[in-house]
C-alpha cells in the first residue's frame, strides 16, 4: 500500500492499519523518537542551522519529523525575525498573530521543516521568568486566544505546530527539578485552559515539560498527558518530549503516555523494545504511539506542495514588513506628560540617542527561541534611517556620564534606551551560564544612574524600555515625562521606534501583564525551587483581590489621541452574552484601541477573583469617528471547576460586565446580567 498525495481520514486509517501488520517492533519503537540529532550537531558544530529528524520509515514511504524551533520567528538562518511572544501579546492583534503564524508555517515549509516547535503558552505567574517573553502574558484567555492565532496561521502550511510546555513550566532556573504542587481548581481554571484551547485549534501535537506536577515529572505524568491531554479533551497528535531532560525514564514515559522521545533515543530505543519483548510493556501501548504519531505525520505531509515553498520566501520583504507592523503594534505607551510624544520634528533641531542598548541587534534570548537573523535595525538605525536631514541626531552609549551630560543638555530631546539582553533573561541553558531568570526585576544600577542623571539635565528626556517581561520603575519614573515599552522587536524594531517616537504609528499596544509598586504584592518566587505551590492568584486577579494598586495595571496603555466609551449594552442570546459599547476617538489623530471586556464575579458565593478577561478586540477610528464595538462572550466562559464533581459549574448569580480600555475600574463602563 503506498502513500498518495491528499489522503483523508479514511484512507490514512486504511494505512495506519497496514503499516501496523507490516511494521516490526524495531520499525515502530523508531517512530517514537528522534533520530541523527547528535550526528548532525557534529556536522553542523552549530544547533539550529536545520531541522531535527524524529520517526519515519523509508521503507514504508512514511516521511520523518522535521523539527525547528520559535516562537520569535523560525530559528533556522535568515528567517525573519519577529518581536517577542510577549511582544505580541501586548498588541491584543490576533489577526496579525495568525498572520505571522502563516508567514513562520511558510518559512518552515521553505527550511524543509514540517514540525514547529514553537508555540510556548506558559502563563507568566511572576515577571522574574527568564522564558517570560516566549509567552503571551499572565492571563491565561488571552494566551490561549494567542496560541490558538499562531496554531492556525503556522498548520495553514501543513506545518505541525508544537504547543508546549505542558504544562506548569513558568520558572526558568529550576525547570530540571521543580516540583509544582497545585489544587485542581487552580489546575484548571487558572494554568490549562489556554492548553486546551489550542487542542481545540487541531494544534498537531504537544512537548511536554521538565518539571514534576504533583511529584510526577510532566513527560511521565499519566494525570496531564493520559487523563486530561487525551480522554477528557479528546486530543488525537502525539506527544514529544522537551529535549535532553524531558524523559527520566522508559516505563515512567509509555505508561505516562509520552509518545516521541526527543531529540534521540536515550530511555526509548533499545530500551523500550525489551521492556515491550519482555512483556513489561504491553504491544498495545506502543501501537497507540505509533498510530498517533503516523496519522499525524500522513495528516500533514500528505497535502503538501512544496515546489510554493521556494527558499526566496525566506526573509522576504512581504514577511519582514509584518515585522515592522508587528512591533508598531506591539510597543506600550507608558507614560507621556505635556504630549512629550509624538516628537514635533518641524520644531526639532537635535535629537540625542543614548544608551548601551541603543545600537545594540538585541532580539531577546539566545536560547532554543533565537532566531539566527543578522540584518536587525537597532533603535540609532531606525532613527538614522527615518529622520529628515534638517533634525541633528547624535548618538553616546552613555559609559562616560559627564560626556554623556553635557550632550544631553544641548539638545531638544534625549532617547534613553535602556534595559535587558539575553545576558539578564532567557533560557537557562546550564553549560554556557546565559539567561535564566531574574534576580531583580529592577534595571541595571548603571541604567538607573543614567536615566536619573539625564533627566535633570534635559527635561525631554524619553525612556525607552527594553525587556521581555514587568521591570520596576518606582524609583525613577517620576524624574522623566515619557516612558515607552519596546519589548525585544525583532529584525525591523529600529524602524517601529523611530515610527512610533516621530509619531509616523499611533501606539496602540497595552500590557499583557501588571506592573507592579512593589514586587512583595507577586507570588513568591524562587528561581531554585525544588518545590513550590502555584496559587489561585497571580497578577491582575491578586492586584484586585487583595485591593493593592499596580504601577500600571493589566491591559494599560496610552495612546496620542483619547478614546471615550458610552452606552453599554449586554444581550443574551443562547449561549452568547453579547456586548455592544460605543466608542468615539476625541482626539485629533487616528488610533487604535483595544477593547477589553472582564466579567465580574462579585456576587459569587465561592471564592473566586474579582472580575476576569473574557473577551477583547481591536479597533481603529479616525478622529471624530465613532463606532460600536460588539464582544461575544460563551456562558460557558463563565463556568467555574467544581473539585468535587469533577465538573465545570455555572453559578446562577448577578454578573457585573466590565468594558473599557484598560483593566483599572476608573477605565471602565459597569453593566449586570444573569444567564438564568
Ligand atoms: C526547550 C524547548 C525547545 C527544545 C528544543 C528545550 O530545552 O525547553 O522549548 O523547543 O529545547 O530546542
Amino acid at each position: 500500500m503506498i502513500i498518495k498525495k491528499d489522503m483523508n481520514e479514511e484512507e490514512i486509517n486504511e494505512f495506519i492499519d497496514y503499516a501496523l501488520k507490516e511494521m516490526t517492533i524495531k520499525e515502530k519503537i523508531k517512530q517514537m523518537s528522534g533520530h541523527d540529532f547528535f550526528k548532525l550537531l557534529l556536522r553542523d558544530r552549530k544547533f539550529g542551522v536545520r531541522a531535527y529528524p524524529a520517526a519515519g520509515l523509508k521503507r514504508l514511504g512514511i516521511p520523518p519529523i522535521l523539527f525547528t524551533d520559535g516562537p520569535r520567528g523560525v530559528i533556522i538562518p535568515g528567517s525573519t525575525c519577529f518581536p517577542v511572544s510577549m511582544a505580541r501579546g501586548a498588541s491584543w492583534d490576533l489577526e496579525l498573530e495568525e498572520k505571522i503564524g502563516d508567514v513562520i508555517g511558510r518559512e518552515v515549509r521553505a527550511h524543509g521543516g514540517n514540525l514547529f516547535g514553537g508555540v510556548c503558552i506558559n502563563l507568566l505567574r511572576h515577571p522574574a521568568w527568564g522564558r517570560a517573553q516566549e509567552t503571551y502574558g499572565e492571563d491565561p484567555f488571552l494566551i490561549g486566544k494567542f496560541g490558538a492565532a499562531l496554531v492556525k496561521g503556522v498548520q495553514k502550511h501543513n506545518v505541525m505546530a508544537t504547543v508546549k510546555h505542558y504544562a506548569l513550566n513558568s520558572i526558568e532556573n529550576a525547570r530540571f527539578k521543580v516540583n509544582v504542587k497545585i489544587d485542581e481548581r487552580t489546575l484548571r481554571e487558572v494554568y490549562l485552559p489556554h492548553f486546551k484551547r489550542c487542542i481545540e485549534e487541531d494544534c498537531a501535537t504537544v512537548m511536554s515539560a521538565y518539571n514534576k506536577v504533583r511529584g510526577e515529572y510532566c513527560g511521565h505524568n499519566k494525570y496531564l498527558l493520559r487523563d486530561i491531554l487525551k480522554e477528557e479533551w479528546g486530543f488525537k497528535g502525539f506527544v514529544h518530549s522537551d529535549w535532553m531532560r524531558g524523559l527520566k525514564d522508559t516505563i515512567g514515559g509509555i505508561t505516562g503516555g509520552l509518545d516521541v522521545e526527543m531529540p534521540w533515543s536515550k530511555f526509548y530505543g533499545k530500551k523500550l523494545k525489551k521492556a515491550v519483548e519482555n512483556k513489561v510493556i504491553p504491544m498495545e501501548l506502543i501501537d497507540d504511539a505509533v498510530i498517533r504519531v503516523i496519522r499525524t505525520i500522513l495528516k500533514f505531509t500528505t497535502k503538501i506542495d512544496l515546489e510554493f515553498y521556494g527558499e526566496d520566501l525566506i526573509g522576504c520583504k512581504d514577511h519582514v514588513s509584518i515585522a515592522r507592523i508587528a512591533a508598531e503594534k506591539s510597543m506600550v505607551l507608558l507614560k507621556n506628560e505635556k504630549n512629550l510624544l509624538p516628537l514635533n520634528v518641524n520644531g526639532l533641531k537635535s535629537i540625542a540617542i543614548i544608551g548601551p542598548l541603543a545600537d545594540v541587534k538585541n532580539t531577546g534570548d539566545h536560547g532554543s527561541s533565537n532566531v539566527r537573523q543578522s540584518n536587525i535595525v537597532t533603535p540609532l538605525q531606525g532613527f538614522r534611517n527615518l529622520i529628515e536631514e534638517k533634525v541633528k541626531l547624535s548618538y553616546l552609549d552613555g559609559t562616560d556620564l559627564e560626556l554623556t551630560k553635557n550632550l544631553a543638555s544641548s539638545v531638544d530631546v534625549v532617547i534613553l534606551i535602556v534595559g535587558y539582553t539575553y545576558k539578564d533573561e532567557g533560557e537557562w541553558i546550564p553549560e554556557f551560564k546565559i539567561g535564566g531568570d531574574r534576580d531583580s526585576l529592577n534595571l541595571h544600577k548603571e541604567d538607573i544612574e543614567l536615566i536619573k542623571a539625564i533627566s535633570k539635565v534635559n527635561p525631554n528626556t524619553i525612556v525607552t524600555l527594553i525587556g521581555g517581561s514587568a521591570i520596576m520603575m518606582e524609583n525613577w519614573k517620576n524624574e522623566v515625562p515619557a516612558i515607552l515599552m519596546a519589548w525585544y522587536s525583532g529584525m525591523e524594531g529600529g524602524h517601529a521606534l523611530a515610527n512610533i517616537i516621530l509619531g509616523k504609528v499611533n501606539p496602540s499596544g497595552k500590557l499583557p501583564f501588571t506592573i507592579p509598586k512593589n514586587t512583595s504584592d507577586l507570588p513568591f518566587f524562587d528561581k531554585n525551587a525544588d518545590e513550590i505551590e502555584y496559587g489561585y492568584y497571580h497578577g491582575y486577579t491578586k492586584f484586585d483581590k487583595e485591593g493593592l494598586e499596580p504601577a500600571f495595571p493589566f491591559g494599560f496603555g496610552l495612546s496620542y489621541t483619547q478614546f471615550k466609551y458610552e452606552n453599554l449594552q449586554i444581550e443574551i442570546v443562547s449561549e452568547k452574552i453579547i456586548a455592544t459599547v460605543d466608542i468615539s476617538n476625541i482626539g485629533k489623530i487616528m488610533g487604535e484601541e483595544v477593547v477589553q471586556l472582564y466579567i465580574g464575579f462579585e456576587n459569587s458565593k465561592i471564592q473566586k477573583p474579582i472580575k476576569l478577561l473574557k473577551g477583547f478586540t481591536k479597533a481603529q477610528l479616525q478622529p471624530g469617528e465613532k463606532k460600536t464595538v460588539k464582544i461575544e462572550v460563551n456562558k460557558n466562559d463563565l463556568a467555574w471547576y467544581n473539585p468535587d464533581k469533577m465538573q465545570w459549574d455555572l453559578e446562577d448569580i448577578e454578573y457585573n460586565l466590565h468594558v473599557g480600555g484598560s483593566s483599572r475600574a476608573q477605565d471602565l463602563l459597569t453593566s449586570k446580567f444573569t444567564i438564568s
